[in-house]
């Protein structure tokens, strides 16, 4: 199947292709068995490179028929194949190149290339799919205008749809039926889609800021076309949003979104043809919970601003993957935080980077934003990537100003509209726009690992000056030591003994920037001087998690109860509250956790506030999760975690039961459901009081029986079904479980939501339960979503059931991964994640799980994804 040890590719080795291919006409001929493939390319040599007349296009998987040069066909001895590619050599300037090729769709597994969901075709070609389609220089600066005719049975796929504006639709000789689409725009061929199906479609328009009609489309499997409102309207927002706040419209006559079920992730920005994963786009309130929508306003945006942010500007090479995922997902978390609540997002965005950003930093798979390589691009579609890379495109405008940073897309927008480029191109627009040397500023691209401050201060009551000492070091990982200094933007504020923030003058003044109250630490320890500091402050520092650092700082459990009380900065408030209790759980590890009545009359405050967002309050209100505080331990118990948590978390219900009685009823509404903000926040601080309330009484628990029943969306459904299970009454749970299946087993959706439900819960997840649920009808090892609610939820949620002493958790994940690998590898080495973090467990747990990931590595014919992730893991 593959080498015993696939090699790694460099960033150093890139080097630009011998031919560019200047015009790309596909015909694919779709029949039951098989799909036929015609490849018409106009090569032109690269004038930039030596004329070596050879050209090697990438395949895998294919069937190849017939390759012709300008029209004459070629013999067998004329070209060379092997596996993976296809050489012609003693080419001239300028050629057509005919190939002809097989494929099998219907085989197709992996989900990568043209492949089969449920009755319909459709292709997924990131980062390297495009190859199982047909030979092709599949690499993202060959940039192509693709032309694409696609032939079908007319009465079972009557929608026949690719890339770009649809120009031609005919009907055939032989009845079959023929679509043909083209498109203006240059692209690599990773942005390729085809889609085939009997769908149904919802359709609006939306006009541009310079006054263009576009048509939107929707395409669903018929059952699911009341399930397309909230996306449709989410795209108009997100279309809206992109021309104000970066200026950019579209620019296709038409824009589409097609639902699968059978997806490897969440979405796919193809020019045009967007792809999504069914649970990714739709939704109705009585099947979706507000997450779910929430997450699909995030989704939708995020892939329609990569038809700046990725297409009309591509990455030369996949070690600039970052280049377009970062800057993207940057671009939707600020379109997220002005459609909601800008603090929320905020506090969502750093629970994720300190729980799974942080840990992937401090594993075997820590990686740049930037790699430097790879042996398989699919396993580098991380949090790194994404999300440290949107904080590190964050971070550029904490140090530049909004207008700044603007200025400095526009320029890159501009200067680079149709081309393909690099991380470096990015910031050198910054630069330029605005005149400023980031030089220093670009290590956050190139030094992988969480960068560590230590911070100490020094209050002169006589002078009114605080001295502030900061110190970052940034720990080895994988391939990297030594590390230089960073630039980190330190956001802070100083509060009175009235909670106000005080004004701030710095010494060295160059060090501070007013407008945004940033700090720049940019040595491995600086001593920042503070003047006319009238009272001791208390410290307000990283507010609005201005860097992806982590932070020691000593500060007393007073402190963090004013700052949770006064910070005038929503994420510093909701950061002081999560170090308080992670104080409190620390305390129950030690086996001596009491819980003081100062901090139990802040909380009941907190919960009596009509005057907060009730969304952040049920942030405030939320103990760390045990992966978040795993990731603030050295040496990880996990054992030990869940119960001090739960401990702590009994004890703060019982504190606080009639306040949640009371915050639910004062939340109670009888406004009919709307997936809109004030109603969502509402909802969800309601549904953290049933929580604790059902864990705490009886009548809690009546309440969470009437709310399951009563309820007409699933927000509150599930809520209820979620108070049930963790109330610890099993049967009861049990009951209800069994009546939610009655009731919604026809909708694949909410299936997967009770498959997750039960497979992460502390409560019933133990390995023998989630085996069951393999066993399932609902369970299919072929779709990925029902993998991930399944195996996805119980190594990443139900922390105490997977991490069994027994290792018998671990065993059930290597072999879901072991199964797999031949199947869909992509999905097999992303399961494999919770494994790799074995060496920071305590040795109990550390040396089953590597255990089982010498079982996977001893496996034959290992994938390529499995094996870099498993070989790195055990180095
Ligand atoms: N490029 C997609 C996105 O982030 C993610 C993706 C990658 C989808 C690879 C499929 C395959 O929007
Ligand atoms: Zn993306």
């Amino acid at each position: 199947m593959r080498d015993a040890h696939p090699n790694a590719i460099y960033l150093k080795d890139y080097q630009q292709p011998d031919y560019w291919i200047e015009h790309t006409e596909l015909t694919f001929e779709l029949s039951d068995d098989h799909t036929l493939v015609t490849a018409r390319l106009d090569i032109v040599r690269n004038s930039q490179r030596p004329a070596s007349g050879c050209l090697t296009l990438q395949g895998q998987e294919l069937e190849l028929l017939s390759v012709a040069l300008d029209g004459n066909e070629l013999s067998v001895g004329e070209y060379q194949q092997d596996d993976e590619s296809l050489t012609l050599q003693g080419l001239a300037e300028r050629h057509q190149l005919t190939i002809r090729n097989r494929i099998y769709p219907q085989h197709n597994t992996a989900l990568e290339g043209l492949y089969q969901s449920g009755n319909m075709y459709c292709t997924q070609c990131e980062a390297e799919g495009f190859r199982r389609i047909t030979y092709y220089l599949d690499r993202p600066d060959v940039m192509s205008v693709f032309t694409t005719h696609v032939i079908a049975d007319g009465e079972r796929y009557p929608v026949l749809l690719s890339n770009g504006n649809p120009v031609a639709e005919q009907q055939l000789p032989d009845g079959r039926k023929k679509s043909s689409w083209h498109d203006p725009h240059k692209k690599p061929a990773y942005l390729f889609a085809l889609v085939a199906g009997d769908l149904q479609v919802k359709q609006d328009t939306f006009t541009t800021m310079s006054g263009r009609q576009v048509t939107l489309k929707i395409f669903v499997e018929p059952q699911n076309i009341d399930k397309t409102d909230y996306a449709l309207d989410a795209l108009k927002r997100s279309m809206k949003w992109d021309e104000q706040s970066y200026g950019r419209e579209y620019d296709l006559d038409i824009f589409m979104i097609v639902a699968v079920d059978d997806f490897n992730m969440g979405a796919m920005e193809n020019k045009g043809l967007n792809i999504f994963n069914s649970s990714c786009v739709l939704a109705n309130p009585a099947t979706a919970t507000d997450a779910a929508y929430q997450r699909i306003e995030a989704i939708v945006a995020h892939e329609y601003f990569h038809n700046w942010s990725g297409n009309r500007v591509t990455c030369r090479d996949w070690f600039q993957l970052s280049l377009k995922e970062g800057f993207t997902v940057f671009r939707d978390a600020s379109f997220s935080a002005d459609m909601n609540s800008a603090t929320v997002k905020r506090i969502e965005d750093a629970r994720l980077m300190r729980t799974v950003q942080f840990a992937e930093d401090a594993g075997p798979m820590a990686h740049p934003v930037q790699p430097d390589s790879f042996i398989e691009i699919s396993n580098f579609y991380t949090v790194t990537i994404y999300e440290k890379g949107s904080e590190v495109v964050g971070m550029q405008r904490k140090i530049l100003g909004a207008e700044g940073f603007r200025n400095g897309a526009d320029l890159y927008f501009d200067r680079h509209d149709g081309q393909a480029v690099t991380i470096y191109d990015f910031t050198k627009a910054m630069e330029d726009a605005n005149g400023v040397d980031l030089t220093l500023f670009k290590r956050w691209y190139k030094q992988a690992g969480t960068p560590q401050i230590q911070v100490s201060s020094d209050y002169d009551q006589a002078r009114q000056q605080l001295q502030l000492t900061l110190t970052q070091r940034c720990p080895d990982t994988p391939g990297q030591s030594d590390k230089l200094p960073m630039w980190i933007p330190v956001q802070l504020g100083l509060l009175d003994s009235q909670g106000q923030d005080m004004a701030i003058q710095v010494e060295p003044a160059s060090a501070w920037t007013a407008a945004s109250q940033v700090l720049h630490l940019t040595e491995a320890e600086q001593t920042f001087v503070f003047h006319g500091v009238t009272e001791r402050p208390v410290i307000s520092f990283l507010r609005d998690f201005s860097a992806p650092v982590k932070v020691e700082f000593e500060q007393s459990r007073d402190e963090l109860l004013f700052l949770l009380q006064h910070d005038s900065d929503g994420f510093n408030r909701w950061d002081a509250g999560q170090r308080l209790m992670l104080g409190w759980i620390n305390d129950a590890m030690a086996g001596q956790f009491a819980l003081d009545e100062a901090a139990v009359s802040v909380f009941r405050a907190l919960l009596r506030d009509a005057s907060l967002d009730p969304a952040m309050v049920t942030y405030l209100l939320s103990l760390p999760s045990e992966a978040y505080i795993a990731e603030f331990s050295a040496d990880i118990d996990p054992q030990a975690i869940h119960q001090a948590r739960q401990q702590v978390r009994e004890a703060l219900a019982a504190a606080l039961t009639s306040e949640m009685a009371a915050t639910y009823q004062r939340l109670q509404s009888d406004q009919p459901y709307a997936p809109q903000p004030q109603q969502m926040s509402a909802r969800a601080l309601k549904n953290l009081a049933l929580g604790y309330w059902a864990s705490q009484s009886a009548e809690g628990l009546q309440q969470a029986q009437q709310q399951f029943a009563a309820a007409d969306n699933m927000t509150d459904q599930m809520a209820a079904l979620q108070a049930l299970i963790h109330s610890g009454e099993r049967s009861l749970a049990q009951h209800y479980l069994d009546r939610f299946y009655q009731q919604w087993h026809n909708d694949v959706l909410v299936v997967n939501q009770w498959l997750s439900v039960q497979a992460g819960s502390a409560e019933l997840a133990s390995v023998e339960f989630v085996e069951s649920l393999l066993q399932h009808e609902a369970f299919d090892w072929r779709n990925p979503n029902k993998v991930r609610a399944v195996i996805g939820a119980f190594a990443g949620q139900a922390l105490c059931h997977f991490h069994a002493t027994d290792g018998q958790g671990y065993r059930l994940l290597a072999d879901a991964v072991i199964r797999l690998n031949g199947s869909n590898p992509q999905i097999a080495a992303r399961l494999l994640g919770p494994l790799t973090k074995w060496k920071r467990l305590v040795p109990q747990y550390g040396g089953l799980m590597k255990a089982e990931l010498q079982r996977i590595m001893a496996q034959p014919d290992l994938s390529k994804d499995v094996y870099e992730v498993v070989s790195k893991s055990l180095v």
